[in-house]
């Protein structure tokens, strides 16, 4: 494995400690609006908030609507990345751009792949890098989306391999696509259920290189208590509780969100569906 050296994470919470909680709930309660005096006004039982609009606090409390809003809307169902549907928060999009550039990977895995919008996202982000190429694992790939992936300009760099991702057979035929030598990086989103995803973070994990992540997607289901596309068991089954148990087992890894390498706002929290999802992979000096 190579040894890289890239911290996309500075101010974060050091080793592992700061991600032993799970993330809170997006925000309850009342929220108003008011777009003539550029204030937000929270209603809670615990008293009645009010900030500016271009305060942090102001902020959380707009992005958490959008969240929460985007997730009932299905906004993220609405992009393509160079022609296919990428279902994705661009926010997301953005800054996973930033954690490619920084590693610089031989090989993006990434579980899930619907209609292949990650697939050529990735493909494209390595093309213009000027190296790399993408190994997808889909259980269910539609006809035409493996018609439209295979006619893609992208597709000499996109690999398919078709089955559930936790399966052995599966993980051994993307193993053997890997050299020793390869800068992986890996991608979680296929089945967000706990025990899917802990099974992949034990399964993909040793294929991660030093110093590169392997990202759990689509952590705000923990944070959608009540919202009407959540479920119930969301609260405890979910990526980021996976993650949670992973992290305790596995010391080699380290809970990295990367934090923002441009920032003149005053925006501080990600405003992502990925919380606690980037787990990088610590150096051998860093053990
Ligand atoms: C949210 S979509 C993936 C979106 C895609 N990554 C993108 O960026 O547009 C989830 C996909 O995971 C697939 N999937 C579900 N369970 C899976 C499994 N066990 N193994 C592999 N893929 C699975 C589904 O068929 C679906 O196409």
């Amino acid at each position: 494995m190579s040894k890289l050296a890239v911290d996309l994470s500075a101010g974060r919470d050091a080793g592992n400690a700061g991600m032993a909680q799970r993330p809170s709930a997006l925000t309850k309660g009342r929220v108003i609006f008011d777009f003539d005096r550029g204030e937000i006004e929270c209603q809670q039982d615990s008293g009645i908030r009010r900030f500016s609009m271009d305060s942090k606090e102001g902020f959380k409390l707009a992005a958490d609507a959008w969240l929460r809003a985007g997730w009932d809307a299905k906004y993220v169902y609405s992009f393509t990345w160079f022609g296919r549907p990428v279902i994705q928060l661009p926010d997301d999009l953005i800054r996973i751009q930033e954690v490619v550039w920084a590693v610089k990977p031989d090989v993006v895995i990434e579980t899930g792949v619907a209609h292949g919008g990650g697939q050529v996202f990735f493909a494209s982000l390595l093309r213009a890098i000027g190296k790399g190429r993408v190994i997808g694992v889909e259980i269910e790939l539609r006809s035409h989306n493996r018609i439209a992936i295979e006619a893609h300009p992208m597709s000499d760099d996109i690999t398919i391999v078709d089955g559930s991702s936790i399966e052995p057979d599966v993980v051994a035929d993307v193993s053997k696509q890997i050299a020793p030598d390869e800068t992986v990086m890996v991608v979680l989103d296929a089945n967000h259920t706990y025990d899917h995803v802990l099974a992949e973070l034990e399964a993909y994990g040793p294929l991660v290189s030093e110093g590169s992540y392997i990202v759990a997607t689509d952590g705000i289901m923990e944070r959608l208590e009540g919202a009407p596309r959540s479920q119930e068991g969301w609260t405890d089954d979910n990526p980021g509780a996976a993650v949670r148990r992973f992290l305790a087992e596995h010391p080699e890894f380290e809970l990295a969100q990367p934090f923002p390498l441009f920032n003149e706002g005053v925006a501080v929290e990600p405003v992502t569906y990925w919380p606690n999802a980037y787990l990088r992979k610590k150096t051998a000096s860093e053990r």
